[in-house]
C-alpha cells in the first residue's frame, strides 16, 4: 500500500506571508507543500509564479508540489523547474499525448516528477491512460480549480475508486492525490477510495492550530486504514 502523505496548500494562508505558511507545514510535518499556481485563464483567480516559488524555496528543503492549473504549461516549466520545483502537476484538459511527452521530457532530464491532474468533471483521456506509468502523481480534484475552502465534491468517489483500482490493478507506483475540500471529517473516505497524497489548504490553514491540523489529517488517514 502507498504511503499517506500530508501536502498543505499555502493558497489557504495569508498570501502576504507565504514563509510563514511553508514554516508551519515543517512544523507540523507535513511531507510536501502544495503550491497552487493559477494564470487567471484555466480557472478564475490568479495566484503567484516562479519568482516566488524561487523565493520560498530559498527558505525550505521541504518537497514542493507544484500545481500548474495554466492554459500554457509547456511555456512554464523550465521557470518551475528553475524555480526549484521538486514535482509539476499539469492538467490532462490542456495536453495531448505530444505535449505531455515533451513537459515530461524536460522534467524528467532535470530528475523531478511529473503529476496530471483532472478536473471533477473529467476523465483521463485515453493519451494519458497510456501514458501513466510516466506519472508520479496523479491529482484527482474534488472541487473546481480556482480557490481555496470550497466543499469537496462526493460525485468524483465512483472515478476515485475506478482510478486507484486501475492503478493497483496495473501495479503503477503513481500516487493519487486528493486535491480539494480534504477536512478532518472526509479524509477517511477518500483514503478507502484509494486517496494516498491529500492536500489540505483549509483543513490545515484555517484551523484555530493549523501545526497540530497537519498530524490531525495524518493520524485518521492512517486510521482509515486500519479499519478496512
Ligand atoms: C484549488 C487548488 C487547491 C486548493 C485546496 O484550485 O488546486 O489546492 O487550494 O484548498 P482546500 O483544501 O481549502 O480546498
Ligand atoms: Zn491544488
Amino acid at each position: 500500500m502507498k504511503e499517506i502523505r500530508i501536502a498543505p496548500s499555502i493558497l489557504a494562508w495569508d498570501l502576504g506571508n507565504l514563509e510563514e505558511a511553508v514554516k508551519i507545514s515543517e512544523k507540523g510535518g507535513a511531507d510536501q507543500v502544495h503550491l497552487d499556481v493559477i494564470d487567471g485563464h484555466f480557472a478564475p483567480n490568479i495566484t503567484f509564479g516562479p519568482g516566488t516559488v524561487k523565493a520560498l524555496r530559498k527558505m525550505s528543503s521541504m518537497k514542493f508540489d507544484t500545481h500548474l492549473m495554466l492554459d500554457e504549461p509547456l511555456a512554464f516549466v523550465e521557470k518551475f523547474l528553475d524555480a526549484g520545483s521538486d514535482i509539476l502537476t499539469v492538467h490532462a484538459e490542456v495536453l495531448d499525448g505530444t505535449r505531455f511527452d515533451e513537459i515530461w521530457g524536460k522534467v524528467h532530464a532535470s530528475g523531478k516528477e511529473v503529476g496530471l491532474a483532472i478536473r471533477p468533471s473529467t476523465e483521463l483521456p485515453q493519451w494519458a491512460l497510456e501514458r501513466l506509468d510516466k506519472v508520479s502523481t496523479l491529482v484527482v480534484m474534488t472541487v473546481n480549480p480556482g480557490f481555496s475552502g470550497q466543499t469537496m465534491d462526493m460525485s468524483v468517489m465512483p472515478k476515485l475508486e475506478r482510478l486507484s483500482s486501475l492503478i493497483e490493478t496495473e501495479r503503477l507506483p503513481t500516487d493519487i492525490e486528493i486535491d480539494g475540500g480534504v477536512e478532518p471529517e472526509n479524509v477517511q473516505e477518500v483514503v478507502r477510495r484509494g486517496g494516498n497524497v491529500l492536500v489540505a489548504g483549509a483543513g490545515v490553514y484555517s484551523k484555530k492550530d493549523p501545526v497540530g491540523a497537519i498530524g490531525v489529517l495524518r493520524s485518521r488517514a492512517i486510521s482509515a486504514r486500519g479499519a478496512s
